[in-house]
């Protein structure tokens, strides 16, 4: 009795485990299956949940403030170029909340389907600048940034939670910018590559303050920082209903101080990127393209979008 119960046992016994065997396999296979899905279903929803962000409630806002980056904009050859790029980065930042404001009379087509199909959370406003500004030594995009100023004091209240700044369409951006600037209380600054004729400008810090700054150009500007190189908490914003970039009497390379000066002052400001010892954002400027080749006649049989 006890010998026929193990011939059987031992007859049963591989036949089990091969059974155990393919279970096994199968579930791992599902498991991997359903990750895959689960990332490909991520992909495509991204639009969706950038909307879910948007409409959900406060305690999202709260968690996490909303970045919101102004980026006045122009056309020409190389401007959806441009704003591709800075979609690529924009789209991997979290609750961020890009406000486009195209320099023309206008929105574009080509800047309202870009946008509708660049998964980012956006705002799309158009100012046009008036011709009599539009000359060499002239500042640029006053009119766009103060009309983003404008929105976010319209539409934006104490309860919420956000940080401004002011992203150029031509700069480069890296990903941990907006993890530094999430955090600024006031005003934030950080060191700029690429700027004022140098590598780099940046703040100069002793003991966690400001207490000058590093630069090849105009070193007596109150803050001699470019656009690129601070960030702004919402709530100073929308307490500083005046505070403007100025038309009247601004010089190129002065906006930013002019501004600023109306916010805060420099004992104030709170150094990011290690005191201010890491270039985080670079401000590169993108060579005018030579089309010099574009044919006056006999142009191509189809419209391109570029
Ligand atoms: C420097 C600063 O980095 C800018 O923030 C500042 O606005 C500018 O100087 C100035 O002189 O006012 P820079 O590289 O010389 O920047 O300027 P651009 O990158 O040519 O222009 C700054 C922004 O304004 C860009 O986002 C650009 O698309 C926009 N822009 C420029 C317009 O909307 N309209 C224009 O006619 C020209
Ligand atoms: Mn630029």
């Amino acid at each position: 009795m006890k010998s026929l119960f193990y011939s059987r046992f031992f007859i049963l016994l591989p036949w089990v485990l091969i059974v155990i065997i393919m279970i096994d396999i199968d579930t791992k296979r599902s498991s991997v299956r359903n990750t895959a899905h689960f990332y490909l279903s991520r992909l495509g929803s991204a639009q969706r949940e950038v909307r879910t962000v948007q409409t959900s409630s406060a305690t999202n806002r709260t968690v996490l403030p909303t970045i919101y980056a102004i980026t006045p904009t122009y056309s020409r050859a190389v401007q959806k170029a441009e704003l591709t790029r800075l979609a690529n980065t924009f789209r991997q930042v979290p609750q961020f909340h890009w406000i486009v404001v195209e320099d023309s009379n206008a929105r574009t087509e080509l800047v309202s389907r870009f946008l509708a199909r660049s998964g980012v959370q956006y705002t799309h406003l158009h100012i046009f600048t008036p011709r009599r500004f539009k000359r060499t030594g002239m500042p640029r995009a006053t009119e766009q940034r103060n009309a983003a100023l404008g929105w976010l004091r319209m539409h934006r209240s104490s309860k919420d939670n956000g940080v401004v700044f002011f992203a150029d369409d031509d700069n480069t951006y890296s990903l941990e910018l907006f993890e530094e600037m999430r955090s600024t209380r006031r005003v934030s600054v950080w060191p700029v590559g690429l700027v004022g004729g140098r590598r780099y400008e940046r703040p100069l810090v002793e003991k966690g303050k400001v207490v000058g700054w590093y630069t090849g150009w105009r070193a007596d500007r109150p803050f001699a920082i470019d656009m690129a190189g601070f960030a702004v908490n919402l709530q100073v914003i929308l307490a500083n209903p005046r505070a403007l970039f100025k038309r009247r009497g601004a010089k190129p390379g002065m906006q930013e101080s002019d501004f600023l000066k109306q916010i805060t002052r420099v004992e104030d400001l709170e150094p990011k990127a290690n005191n201010c010892t890491q270039v985080l954002v670079w401000h590169t400027r993108t060579e005018k393209v030579n089309l010099g080749n574009e044919p006056k006649r006999h142009q191509d049989s189809v419209f391109i979008e570029v």
